[in-house]
């Protein structure tokens, strides 16, 4: 192997997003399968022994692409040199808990791990935020790394796009890979908008395939926005494989591009594009290219799909002003 190993540094290891991530990246499906990685591990000190039982397993898989792997709970270690940070280590929401709840418990996390990224990251950091509630802990990270370009901190809505592109495919009886231009609009939370009024089934508009509005306004919507909520309620816990999974990919389609004729959603640092306030963390479909990303520009909003994206970056600006308020940004 000649190419330098990728520093993909993982918070929250023992967790259980953590332990269906880990395996998948060590094996190449986040970077790809000629680029070596070294896996960070970020833990508080309760959990380092349960990282270190994971990092054994990894041992055990013999990865030819896994260069090695680091434990650590000082997030200025975890982080000095990190080229990929997924920041999955956070508080998950439980039976009957608020997200807005979650603003308090979770915003001291975010603060010195975005210090950390500040002071000791590789130029070509690029960052994704998991953890709950994901845009904002974003936000508050980005926010203590002046030194780092905004656009490299994301939150991640793939799972929400993921989990719409199901939904459609279902509905409209074809596979996934057949729908195009999925986006899901806003915060990763119940106010979510999946929209598919500029998405397309084998090149055709798919709303016009599935001319079905009464499905898309008190089916596809709820589903797709209170999945989350629905799969905590069914496992007791909240997702973890499919989440590790969107991660995979939100990282991967960043890194190696979009499909032409496709993109994908992520929530990224607004620049006021869609009416959405500039410096909000807020998903937009977006393309990706060498390693950078755009949103894509001058689609028609409708007034159905106006209201619906309106009602989440409010809900957003609502967290930033809550954190604000704290003390955390
Ligand atoms: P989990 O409780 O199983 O694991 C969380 C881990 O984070 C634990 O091992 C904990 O010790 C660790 N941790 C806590 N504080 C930390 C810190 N300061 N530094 C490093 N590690 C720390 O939770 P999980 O199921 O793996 O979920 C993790 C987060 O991802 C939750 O906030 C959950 O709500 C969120 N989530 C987001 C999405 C999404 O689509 N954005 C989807 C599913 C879950
Ligand atoms: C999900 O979308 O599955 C999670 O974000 C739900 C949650 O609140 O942990």
């Amino acid at each position: 192997m000649t190419r330098t190993p990728v520093n993909v540094t993982v918070t929250g290891a023992a967790g259980q997003i953590g332990y269906a991530l880990l395996f998948r990246i060590a094996s190449g499906q986040l970077m790809g399968a000629d680029t070596p990685v070294r896996l960070r591990l970020l833990e508080i000190p309760q959990a380092v022994k349960a990282a270190e039982g994971t990092a054994m397993e990894l041992d055990d898989c013999a990865f030819p692409l896994l260069d090695g792997v680091d434990i650590f709970d000082d997030p200025v270690k975890a982080f000095d040199g990190v080229n990929v940070a997924l920041l999955v280590g956070a508080r998950p929401r439980t039976k009957g808990m608020e997200r807005g709840d979650l603003l308090e418990a979770n915003g001291g996390i975010f603060k010195p791990q975005g210090e950390a990224i500040n002071a000791g990251a590789a130029d070509d950091v690029k960052v994704l935020v998991v953890g709950n509630p994901a845009n904002t802990n974003a936000l508050i990270a980005q926010q203590h790394a002046p030194d780092v370009p905004a656009a490299r901190f994301t939150a991640m809505t793939r799972l929400d796009h993921n989990r719409a592109l199901a939904q459609l495919s279902k509905k409209a009886g074809v596979t996934v890979s057949d729908i195009k231009k999925m986006t899901i609009w806003g915060n990763h939370s119940a106010t979510q908008y999946p929209d598919i009024v500029h998405a397309e089934i084998a090149g055709k508009s798919a709303a016009e395939t599935v001319n079905d509005q009464a499905w898309l306004e008190n089916d596809f919507i709820p589903t797709v926005a209170k999945r989350g909520a629905a799969i905590i309620e069914a496992r007791g816990a909240s997702s973890a494989a499919s989440a590790a999974s969107a991660a995979v990919d939100h990282v991967h389609t960043w890194v190696h591009g979009t499909a032409e004729g496709d993109w994908t959603s992520m929530a990224v640092v607004s620049d006021g594009s869609y009416g959405v306030p500039e410096g909000l963390i807020s998903s937009f479909p977006v393309t990706t290219r060498g390693g950078e990303w755009e949103i894509v520009q001058g689609l028609e909003i409708d007034d159905f799909s106006r209201a619906r994206i309106d009602a989440s970056v409010a809900e957003l600006a609502e967290e930033r002003d809550s954190v604000r308020k704290l003390g955390l940004i």
